[in-house]
């Protein structure tokens, strides 16, 4: 029988009032957290905002969000089955569902006005 992971995920952008979604996605063992969020993109709601680039190697770091409250690589954190809140990152500017502005200010390009 497939065992299933209740996702609940932060909708929203600034300015909007925030939401929280519920999906089930099948869990297999192995998976990861981001591929949990690739399959409710695939399968549910392709309209679900997250980042990531290099998927395991944790070296872009694109992925990062809390999970259950915690900051976690959603590409390495491992899905449990259960329940499983996955939320933006809380300490930087949202901009969309779990994406956050995560350039740090040293590595902004300044424009000239
Ligand atoms: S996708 Fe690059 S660290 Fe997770």
């Amino acid at each position: 029988m497939t065992q299933i992971t209740k996702l609940i995920i932060y909708r929203g952008s600034i300015g909007e009032i925030p939401r929280y979604d519920e999906f089930e996605v099948p869990h297999e063992d192995g998976a990861s957290v981001l591929d949990a969020l690739v399959w409710v993109r695939e399968n549910r709601d392709a309209s679900l905002a997250f980042r990531y680039s290099c998927v395991s190697a944790n070296a872009c770091k694109e992925c990062m969000v809390l999970v259950d409250g915690k900051v976690n690589y959603a590409c390495t954190a491992r899905l449990n089955t259960g329940v499983v809140r996955i939320e933006p990152l809380a300490n930087k500017t949202l901009i969309r569902d779990l994406v956050t502005d995560i350039v740090p200010p040293k590595e902004r390009l300044e424009t000239t006005d």
